[in-house]
């Protein structure tokens, strides 16, 4: 069957809503479209968040040359798109692998960018908020094969930081890096940045508290290895993607094993409906 024609953009229909952390100033729009949305803000440290889109069958990634991102898994689903924005357009810092920008290398991770119909609705939230105009985009590498030029590392007023090995840093420093752009060299051997030590320069570079990671399912599997996620948002899309054998389709978290030695446990707190698509958050202790 055919993809469904993207759906309208209608509101959710709220199944259930979290009573903890504080209510958001949303604007009339966005509170019409998504309901209530509600952030804990703990003092002592960040919240880290995370939001992926997956099909029935735990397919977080087609891998298929032009069909690779999650777009593709959502069916293109304008309230999906309204609730990455959103979730942007709260967040202080976006973070996310260099294997998510390889796969969509034209794309910058702020909440217009993602959802432009949006774009003023969601200024003036961040506006109201008191956050800049734009959340710190970060890029983790531990090889540092990337390309300055792309537009995450060009846009104006777009803050990025790249956090890598020492020898992804001597690798990128062959490259004229624009003003905007800051490159952290973390002390460890070997390609894989401990996920804590990510979260440390990120915080060193950013006071910024609510912290989103978008992925993609490496980056999320090393920061659930450390028991980082304080919540998953994760969009369920009516659609069974399926597997072949070595096709290489990611689900959610990659390179990490946990149950059942080390199972990881959520609880349900939210739960939306968009037609056939689910918008559920998971909390994590
Ligand atoms: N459905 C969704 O919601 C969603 C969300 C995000 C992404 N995706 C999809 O997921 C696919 C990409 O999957 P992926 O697992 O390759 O993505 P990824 O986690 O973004 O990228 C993996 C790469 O990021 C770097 N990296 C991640 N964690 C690291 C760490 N702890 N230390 C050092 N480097 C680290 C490494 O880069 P180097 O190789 O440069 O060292 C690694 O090869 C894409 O198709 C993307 O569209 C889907």
């Amino acid at each position: 069957m055919p993809r469904p024609a993207p759906a309208a953009l209608t509101p959710l229909k709220t199944l259930f809503e979290t009573k903890r952390g504080v209510l958001l100033p949303l604007p009339p729009k966005l509170s019409r479209l998504y309901g209530c949305l509600r952030m804990p803000m703990p003092r002592s440290h960040p919240h880290v968040f995370s939001n992926f889109v997956t099909t029935l069958d735990g397919v977080v990634s087609l891998n298929t040359k032009g069909h690779a991102s999650g777009a593709d898994i959502s069916g293109f689903n304008a309230q999906d798109r309204m609730v990455m924005g959103l979730l942007r357009a709260v967040a202080d810092i976006v973070i996310i692998g260099s294997g998510t920008l390889g796969a969509d290398r034209q794309h910058v991770w702020t909440a217009e960018a993602i959802f432009p119909v949006l774009a003023d609705d969601y200024r003036q939230l961040r506006k109201a908020l008191g956050k800049s105009e734009t959340p710190l985009n970060v890029i983790v590498s531990g090889g540092g094969k990337i390309d300055l030029r792309l537009p995450v590392f060009t846009s104006d007023k777009l803050p990025t930081l790249i956090i890598t090995t020492t020898a992804g840093a001597r690798r990128l420093s062959k490259q004229d890096a624009p003003d905007t752009v800051e490159i952290c060299a973390t002390r460890h051997r070997g390609n894989v940045i401990p996920a804590t030590a990510i979260l440390d320069e990120v915080c060193r570079a950013n006071p910024g508290r609510l912290i989103l990671v978008e992925g993609g399912p490496r980056l999320l599997g090393d920061f659930y290895a450390k028991r980082l996620i304080n919540e998953q948002f994760l969009t369920l899309a009516p659609q069974i993607a399926g597997r072949n054998t070595g096709d290489g389709r990611p689900s959610l978290v990659m390179g990490k094993a946990f149950a059942p030695r080390d199972a990881l446990w959520g609880s349900l707190i939210d739960m939306r409906r968009g037609s056939s698509h689910l918008f559920l958050r998971y909390s994590f202790p």
